[in-house]
C-alpha cells in the first residue's frame, strides 16, 4: 500500500472514531462542544498514525512473520485494535493544545486555521474541556476493546509517563517558566514538551501489537525499545521543524500565528543555530530516527513519514 494512502486509512480511522466522542446531548452540552472543537479541527494526526503503524509493524512481526501482499487486507486489520488508544493519547495531545494556547501560556488566537479554544469558549472552559480530555482518555485506555488488561495497564502508564510531571507538562514547565538558553537546555525542553509525547505514541503502538507483559522476550524488547527511539529522534526534529515554521512559515499554511515564539520572549533553536544550522538539525535527528527503526519498517512507511515530516509547512 502506497504512503498517502496508508496515512490517510490511519487518519481515517482516528477521525471516525473521535467524531464519535461526546456527541450525545447532556445539559452541559457546551464543555462537549468545546471538547470537539479541538478534537475535530483537522489536526495531523502525527501521533495515532504514528501508533496505529506500530501496532500494525509489531503484530505483523509477532503473529505473521512472512505474510505475502495478499494477506496485507487482513494483516492490517490488527491495528484497529490500537485505535482507541491511539485516540487516547490524542485527547491528551488536544488538552495540551488547548491549555498552550492559554493566556498565561503562548497567548495564541489562532491554531489550525481556527480560533483557539478560549478565543471560541472563554478560558474557563478552555481549562474545562482539557481538564476533562485529560480524564478522559484513560477511560478510553481501560474499557478499549480487545486488548488484554496487562496491556490496557501498560497503555495507562506509558500515556501519563508521557504527558506527566516527568514528561509533556515538565517541558512546558521548562518552556513557558524557567529561562532557557543554551542548545543543550533547549533540547532537553523539546524532549520532554514534544518528544515524550510521540515517543509514547511510538510505544503504544507496540504494546498494543503484542509487545507488552512480565515476560516480554529480550527480541520484542528491542523492538519495543526501537519504537522509543524513534519517536524521541521523531519529535526532535519535529519540534525543531515547529520552532523554524514560527520563523519562516506561512501563516496560512500552518494554521498558527507567525512570530509567536519571539513575540514570548522564548530562545528557539533558531535564534542558537540559524535557519541553515535548524535544516542540519532537523536532518540529523530524522536520519537518527530512520536508522533506529531499519530492521522494523519493512515497506519503508516510518521512513517515508519522517523524511515528509523534516518538510512539513503544517
Ligand atoms: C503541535 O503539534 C504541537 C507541537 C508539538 C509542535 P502538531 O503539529 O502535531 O499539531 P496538530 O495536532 O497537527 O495540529
Ligand atoms: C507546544 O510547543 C508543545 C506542547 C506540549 C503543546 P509549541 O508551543 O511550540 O506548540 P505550538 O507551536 O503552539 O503548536
Ligand atoms: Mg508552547
Ligand atoms: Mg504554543
Ligand atoms: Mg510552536
Amino acid at each position: 500500500m502506497e504512503f498517502e494512502q496508508r496515512y490517510k486509512l490511519y487518519q481515517r480511522a482516528a477521525e471516525e472514531y473521535l467524531s464519535g466522542c461526546f456527541a450525545n446531548q447532556t445539559p452541559w452540552a457546551d464543555l462537549y462542544q468545546s471538547m470537539r472543537y479541538s478534537l475535530l479541527s483537522g489536526g495531523k494526526r502525527v501521533r495515532p498514525v504514528l501508533t496505529l503503524e506500530f501496532a500494525r509493524l509489531t503484530a505483523n512481526q509477532e503473529n505473521h512473520a512472512n505474510q505475502d501482499q495478499d494477506q496485507e487486507r487482513e494483516l492490517l486489520s490488527g491495528w484497529r485494535r490500537a485505535v482507541p488508544v491511539a485516540c487516547a493519547l490524542e485527547f491528551v495531545h488536544t488538552y495540551s493544545l488547548i491549555h498552550d494556547d492559554l493566556p498565561c501560556m503562548d497567548n495564541d488566537d489562532f491554531r489550525r486555521g481556527r480560533p483557539t479554544n478560549h478565543k471560541k469558549y472563554g478560558e474557563t472552559m478552555a481549562i474545562l474541556a482539557g481538564d476533562a480530555l485529560q480524564a478522559e482518555a484513560y477511560k478510553i485506555i481501560l474499557t478499549a476493546p480487545g486488548l488484554e488488561a496487562a496491556q490496557k495497564a501498560e497503555c495507562a502508564l506509558i500515556l501519563s509517563k508521557a504527558s506527566g510531571a516527568s514528561g509533556m507538562v515538565a517541558g512546558q514547565v521548562l518552556d513557558t517558566l524557567h529561562e532557557t538558553r543554551g542548545q543543550e537546555e533547549l533540547t532537553r525542553v523539546h524532549e520532554l514538551k514534544t518528544g515524550a509525547m510521540i515517543a509514547g505514541a511510538c510505544e503504544l503502538g507496540a504494546v498494543c501489537g503484542g509487545l507488552s507483559g512480565g515476560k516480554i522476550s529480550r527480541e520484542n524488547q528491542i523492538r519495543r525499545d526501537t519504537a522509543r527511539n524513534y519517536g524521541h529522534a521523531l519529535g526532535m526534529a519535529f519540534q525543531i521543524r515547529d520552532d523554524l515554521l514560527d520563523v519562516i512559515g506561512d501563516a496560512e499554511a500552518f494554521g498558527k500565528p507567525i512570530g509567536s515564539d519571539s513575540q514570548q520572549g522564548k530562545i528557539t533553536f533558531v535564534d542558537l543555530l540559524g535557519v541553515a544550522g535548524c535544516e542540519r538539525e532537523i536532518e540529523k535527528y530524522t536520519n537518527q530516527a530512520i536508522e533506529s527503526v531499519k530492521n522494523l519498517d519493512q515497506d519503508g512507511f516510518l521512513t517515508q513519514l519522517a523524511r515528509n515530516l523534516a518538510e512539513r509547512v503544517k
